[in-house]
């Protein structure tokens, strides 16, 4: 309804009156003229003075009509009920409708309502506030509310309109809608909030991004979403500038339903009403998050690219003068006698120089330039042999799970330097939690990466993934700190500690399997690696054959007891050339003395059955008695008492027939171990 109804249709009922009042008087007159012909007995005066006195009635009437309806700025027509002829305009009508003489009021109105407007008439006789739209002498539209009544002019049947221009406000109203459906359709999370803060408008970007509902979210303070991250002097200057009516812009964390920490490029204005007084305040948020993680992660790789180059470089030059020393110091050493007491000074250079060697190789490994044979391997198998291994070298306050939930999840990688990738994750996770425990969790899984997901991670191409996480509950890590982990020697631990390779040769191995390394992490809250490596899907028996080749080696300790020397050496030979560190015994009873000062030394004990003073099997039972769960391999020759039952039956893991081949012991042990 037009807010100016009412005195609209006082003045609407005022002319309808004034010209009732006018044909009254007209009808008078003629009554009069008519009485003055008929009746001779009126004298003259009489007849004169009531003709002027109606003539000047009818003169003043007609002046006031014309005086209210050219005054007021409502456009006005008077038009014949039988043709729709404008007969009467005044000026306002003129210019609303860019006014033509000699025109019907149906030109101005659209046809379909023009005629719909006119059954109403002739059914109702009058109508009031119709909104209609129309169109101008020019073809442009207006709207109007229309208030028709029926009138006598000119003593023919008319219509008196008083139209209210609506144009101006349906052109603000159809701004608004626009301005509404951006707001409603922008992608930014949009925000309107009392000026103490409380929530009266959230847009639909904003329920999606912030997860909360609009009806949850409305009436509430906008503090809500604030997160940790930022000091209370950050809101406290933005409340600041908001208040005084300035334009607040900048980066804000805030915290979403869900929990998840988002960072907003946002924008909060004040709105003033018409007297300039603050009464709302608009926020609009770009979520950045996304953008900020691929920025850094581009960044990081560039890094990482620049370091890799330079320490290639520097590697190779140090490999040849490494090269040089080996060579001087090993010709040094034929030089001279075994008595010269230089030699063990030339022995500390080479050891040293072996030192340099190693972490020479460990920067090769990051700059990926080392060899390595890849074949299809089943990561899982890595875990738990990696899990058992670390169990022994981790204190009791960490506890250890395993989450395996991808089988059979076939990688193509390089065994060992898979192992060296779990052990090094482990190794940290288990530094950060050496002084107060906790939980080292490794979790394996398989994980696709669609095409949406990949742009996320920009060192990721889209395709099934096999995701290895190491989690722990230990210290965590700021951002400034994360941003240097990959770094070769970069290193958070006291001189002597730590050399700072161990995630920089996980960055390269991972990365030349085609792999990348993702971390998160928190102070205070523990820390996350995943290692994506791309997943093959490998024939089942083939993976089977391939697998077998690939669990012969081994880092394990391990105490070999035969009495035969020769024996003995042959089998650490083998062992050790299958990674092992193997303490080789030829007496049984030193065997168990030695078993007996240092029982977490080894992994496990692979025994011979006959032997002097104490049997193999007497052996065992004894070492099972110092430490129950420790792995034993019994070795016999076919003619012994003891069989493989029986052996089980002890707790001994594994008995094998003599004699055997290299891939025979290799297998047992891994099979005992994992
Ligand atoms: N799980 C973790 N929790 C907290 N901080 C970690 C974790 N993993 C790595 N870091 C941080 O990253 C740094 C670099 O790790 P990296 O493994 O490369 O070297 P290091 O452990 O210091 O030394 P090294 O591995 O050669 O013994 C660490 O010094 C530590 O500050
Ligand atoms: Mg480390």
């Amino acid at each position: 309804m037009p807010r100016t109804e009412p005195s609209q249709r006082a003045l609407l009922s005022e002319i309808v009156g004034l010209r009732e009042e006018l044909a009254d008087l007209k009808r008078e007159k003629a009554d009069l003229e008519l009485l003055m012909e008929t009746n001779i007995e009126h004298s003259d005066y009489l007849e004169e003075d009531l003709l002027n006195k109606v003539e000047s009635a009818l003169r003043e009437s007609e002046k006031r009509f014309r005086l209210i309806s050219e005054t007021i700025p409502v456009p006005i027509t008077v038009s014949r009920v039988s043709d729709s002829a404008i007969v009467y305009a005044n000026s306002p009508a003129g210019s609303l409708f860019g006014f033509l003489p000699e025109c019907k009021v149906t030109d101005f109105y659209n046809p379909g309502e023009g005629q719909l407007l006119l059954d109403m008439l002739a059914v109702q006789g009058c109508v009031s506030n119709y909104e209609m739209e129309g169109k101008r002498a020019d073809g442009t539209p207006f709207w109007a509310a229309l208030f028709v009544q029926p009138l006598t002019f000119n003593n023919e049947p008319c219509r008196l309109t008083a139209l209210y221009d609506l144009t101006d406000r349906k052109l603000d109203e159809e701004e608004r809608m626009r301005l509404a459906t951006a707001v409603e359709q922008g992608a930014e999370s949009i925000i309107i909030t009392d000026r103490k803060g409380n929530i009266e408008y959230v847009n639909p970007a904003f329920e999606q991004t912030f997860g909360y509902a609009r009806e949850e979210i409305t009436g509430r303070n906008f503090k809500m979403f604030k997160s940790d991250k930022h000091k209370e002097a950050f809101f406290r200057e933005m409340w600041n500038v908001i208040t005084e009516g300035r334009v607040w812009a900048g980066r804000v964390i805030n915290r979403k339903k869900d929990g998840e920490i988002c960072e907003f490029e946002t924008t909060i204005s004040p709105i003033r009403d018409t007297s300039g007084s603050i009464i709302n305040f608009v926020s609009v948020n770009r979520d950045v998050t996304h953008e900020l993680q691929m920025e850094r992660q581009l960044r990081q790789a560039q890094k990482m690219e620049a370091i890799g180059t330079l320490a290639t470089g520097i590697s190779h030059d140090f490999n040849n003068i490494l090269t040089a020393i080996f060579g001087n110091v090993q010709l040094a050493k034929m030089d001279i006698s075994e008595e010269n007491p230089i030699l063990s000074k030339l022995d500390n250079i080479l050891s040293a120089a072996n030192r340099a060697k190693d972490l020479v190789m460990q920067v090769l490994t990051f700059c990926r330039q080392s060899e390595h044979e890849k074949k299809p391997l089943q990561i899982s198998l890595i875990v738990k042999e990696s899990l058992n291994l670390l169990r022994a070298s981790i204190p009791a306050t960490i506890e250890i799970r395993q989450k395996i939930r991808s089988k059979p999840g076939i990688v193509l990688a390089d065994p060992t330097q898979m192992h060296q990738v779990l052990m090094n994750l482990c190794a940290n996770a288990a530094g950060a939690m050496r002084e107060k425990g906790g939980m080292l969790e490794v979790v394996l899984e398989h994980k696709d990466i669609d095409a949406d997901y990949a742009i996320r991670l920009p060192d990721l191409k889209p395709g099934p993934y096999l995701r290895l996480s190491v989690c722990d509950t230990g210290h965590g890590m700021s951002p400034e700190v994360m941003d240097r982990i990959f770094e070769p020697f970069y290193t958070t631990k006291n001189p002597g500690e730590g050399t700072g390779m161990g995630l920089a040769v996980v960055h390269g191995i991972v990365r030349s399997h085609g792999g990348a390394v993702h971390v998160r992490s928190e102070p205070g809250k523990g820390t996350v690696f995943h290692v994506y490596l791309p997943r093959i899907s490998a024939p089942e028996k083939k993976e089977e054959s391939e697998m077998t080749e690939t669990l012969v080696k081994g880092h394990e300790r391990i105490l070999f007891v035969d009495d035969e020397q020769h024996l003995q050496e042959v089998f650490r030979d083998m062992l050790e050339h299958l990674g092992y560190e193997v303490v080789a015994e030829t007496d049984s009873v030193r065997a168990l003395e030695l078993f007996r000062t240092e029982p977490d030394k080894f992994d496990i004990v692979i025994t011979d059955q006959t032997m002097p003073n104490m049997t193999g099997e007497e052996l065992a039972a004894e070492l099972m008695r110092i430490r129950p769960d420790i792995p034993i391999i019994l070795c016999t020759g076919y003619s012994e008492r003891i069989n493989e039952e029986k052996a089980k039956e002890m707790g001994i893991r594994k008995f094998l027939m003599k004699p055997f081949v290299i891939s025979k012991i290799a297998n047992a042990v891994r099979e005992v171990l994992a």
